[in-house]
C-alpha cells in the first residue's frame, strides 16, 4: 500500500485533542501516516468546535482555504468532525461544497470505513449518528507513540446538565461514562509507551459512573493511582454542584493526584447563575473553595467565566469582580456570551450590547492578570517538582541571554508552566530526560508562565519516578 498522509486540524477543548488522536490511530490501518503540513495531506480533516460562533467561524475559514487547495489537488479528501459537523451535518455541504465527509461526536470508531466510502467514489458521505451503548462509544485502543509524557483519557461523553447557554449537551450527546476497565487499560499502554502524566477527561467528571452504576469518580482516582509507572492525574472539568466530599479528600489522599482542581463558575451572581441554570449559588461555589484549600492548602484553584449574559448587569457584573477578588483564582479563562444554536438563552431578552460584553471582559482580564502575576510571584524561590515534557519554544534574546541553552519546559503540581535550562552544559552527566520529575528552583515570574534553574539543593534534581503531591512540594 502505499503511503498517504493526513492532516488534522483540531480546534476547540482537549476531548477534541484526545478524538484527533484516536482519528490518526482509526487511519493508520488504511496506511495514513501523518503530514507535516495541509499542502502535503491526502486528507484533511477539520476536527471542529461549536462552543462560541468565533470557534465556528474559524473552522468555516480554514474549510474555506481547503476549498482553494482543491481547486489546486482534486484528488484530496476534505472531512469535517467534531462539534460543528455535529450541529450542521449535511447543511455543511452548502456552504463548503467540496467537503467530502461530515462526522459526528460519536463516529470516530467508524472512521475507517467512511474514509473506504469515500475513496471508492461515494461522496458526499455524512455520519451523524449518536446512539447510546457501549459498543457506539468505545474508541479504539490507545496509540503506542513514543515519547509524549502527558497523555488525555476521555472517561466520559456528553453531558446532561443542560447550562441554558451552552451548546455541548446538544453537539456531545447524553452523558456516557466508560467502563472502569477500559479506561485503566488504556492509561496503562499509554504509560507503557512513555506517559508519565494523564489527564482525565469528561464535561462533569464528578458524576462518572453514577447512570451506568459503575464505580465512582474517586474510586475510579484511587484505581488511576495505583498504576505502576504513571507520576500524576490530573481531571477536568468539575461542576461546583457536584463536587463532593470524597473528592476533596481525594486530593489529601493520593499521592500521585496533582493539586489542582478547574472549577468553572461561570459567574459572581445568583441572579445570573439561576438563569444559566447552573443550579449552585456564589456562596456554594465559595464555600467549595474554602473545602478545597482546608482539605488541600496551597491547591491550584482555576475557573471559567462568561461576561455579558443575557439580562447581566452592571451591578451582577461587579458581583462577578468581588468573587475574583475574594478567590484569588491561579488562572481564569474568560469568554463574552455568544448565543449558540439550540441554547434557551438564545431567546433570552436584555441581550448585553457587544461592546459592553468586550469592556467587560477587558476589565475582568485586567483584575485576573494582577492576580494571576502575584501568585506567579509568590512562587519566586521556591521549589518545585516539575516534569520535564520537552524544549520551551522560547529563544535567546539580547536580553536574556541565558535563553541560548537548551531551555526545558514543564508543568508544576499546580499546573503552571515552567521553563528550565536543563541542557548538557548545565547538568552535566545528570542531563535531563522527557518524562523526568525534577526540581527546579523558581528564579523569576512571568505573567503566564514561571522561569528557573535545577534544583540539587536536596541532592539529586532528577527524581525519576517520584510522585506529585501537595504536601511534597512548595504552595503552588
Ligand atoms: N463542562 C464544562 C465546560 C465546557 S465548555 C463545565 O461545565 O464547566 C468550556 C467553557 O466555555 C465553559 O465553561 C464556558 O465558560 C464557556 N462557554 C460555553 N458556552 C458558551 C457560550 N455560549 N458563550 C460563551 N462562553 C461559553
Ligand atoms: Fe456545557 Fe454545562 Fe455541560 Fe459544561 S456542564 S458542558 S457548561 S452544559
Ligand atoms: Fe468545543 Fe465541542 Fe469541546 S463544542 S469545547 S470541542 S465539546
Amino acid at each position: 500500500m502505499p503511503p498517504r498522509y493526513l492532516y488534522i486540524y483540531t480546534i476547540g477543548c482537549q476531548m477534541n485533542v484526545y478524538d484527533s488522536e484516536h482519528m490518526a490511530m482509526a487511519l493508520a490501518p488504511l496506511g495514513y501516516l501523518p503530514a507535516l503540513s495541509p499542502g502535503d495531506a491526502d486528507l484533511v480533516i477539520v476536527n471542529t468546535c461549536s462552543v462560541r460562533s468565533k470557534a465556528e467561524q474559524k473552522a468555516f475559514s480554514i474549510l474555506g482555504r481547503l476549498g482553494e487547495a482543491k481547486r489546486l489537488r482534486p484528488g484530496l479528501i476534505v472531512a469535517v468532525a467534531g462539534c460543528v459537523a455535529q450541529q450542521e451535518g449535511a447543511r455543511i455541504l452548502a456552504r463548503a461544497p467540496h467537503v467530502d465527509l461530515v462526522f459526528g461526536t460519536r463516529a470516530v470508531h467508524r472512521l475507517a470505513d467512511l474514509v473506504r466510502q469515500v475513496e471508492s467514489g461515494h461522496r458526499p458521505v455524512v455520519d451523524l449518528e449518536m446512539a447510546d451503548g457501549p459498543e457506539a462509544v468505545e474508541a479504539p485502543p490507545a496509540p503506542a507513540e513514543q515519547g509524549r509524557v502527558s497523555r488525555f483519557v476521555t472517561i466520559m461523553r456528553g453531558c446532561d446538565n443542560f447550562c441554558a447557554y451552552c451548546v455541548v449537551p446538544h453537539v456531545r450527546g447524553r452523558e456516557t461514562s466508560r467502563p472502569p476497565e477500559l479506561i485503566l487499560g488504556e492509561i496503562a499502554a499509554l504509560v507503557a509507551a512513555g506517559a508519565r502524566e494523564v489527564t482525565l477527561l469528561g464535561q462533569n467528571v464528578n458524576s462518572y459512573g453514577a447512570k451506568e452504576g459503575l464505580c465512582s469518580f474517586p474510586e475510579l482516582l484511587e484505581r488511576v493511582n495505583a498504576i505502576e509507572g504513571l507520576a500524576r492525574i490530573r481531571f477536568t472539568t468539575s461542576h461546583p454542584k457536584d463536587l463532593t466530599e470524597g473528592l476533596i479528600r481525594s486530593f489529601a489522599r493520593l499521592e500521585k493526584l496533582c493539586p489542582h482542581i478547574h472549577l468553572p463558575v461561570q459567574s459572581g451572581s445568583n441572579r445570573v447563575l439561576a438563569r444559566m441554570n447552573r443550579r449552585y449559588t456564589r456562596d456554594h461555589y465559595l464555600d467549595n473553595v474554602s473545602k478545597l484549600r482546608n482539605s488541600c492548602p496551597g491547591i491550584a484553584i482555576t475557573s471559567d467565566m462568561i461576561v455579558g449574559f443575557p439580562g447581566e448587569t452592571q451591578a451582577d457584573f461587579e458581583a462577578t469582580l468581588e468573587l475574583v477578588r475574594e478567590v484569588q483564582f491561579d488562572g481564569l479563562f474568560a469568554f463574552t456570551y455568544s448565543d449558540r444554536p439550540h441554547a434557551p438563552s438564545t431567546r433570552f431578552p436584555e441581550k448585553v450590547p457587544a461592546r459592553d460584553q468586550s469592556e467587560r471582559l477587558q476589565t475582568l482580564l485586567d483584575l485576573q492578570h494582577g492576580i494571576t502575576f502575584a501568585r506567579n510571584r509568590a512562587l519566586t524561590g521556591s521549589v518545585q517538582e516539575v516534569l520535564a515534557e520537552g524544549f520551551s519554544k522560547q529563544q535567546a534574546s539580547r536580553d536574556r541571554p541565558e535563553r541560548a541553552q537548551v531551555q526545558w519546559t514543564g508543568r508544576s503540581p499546580g499546573n503552571k508552566v515552567v521553563n528550565f535550562d536543563g541542557g548538557a552544559g548545565t547538568a552535566g552527566d545528570r542531563e535531563v530526560r522527557a518524562g523526568q520529575l525534577v526540581s527546579v528552583r523558581i528564579e523569576r515570574a512571568l505573567a503566564h508562565s514561571l522561569w528557573g534553574a535545577l534544583d540539587y539543593g536536596r541532592g539529586s534534581a532528577a527524581t525519576g519516578g517520584g510522585t506529585c503531591c501537595v504536601r511534597s512540594t512548595s504552595p503552588a
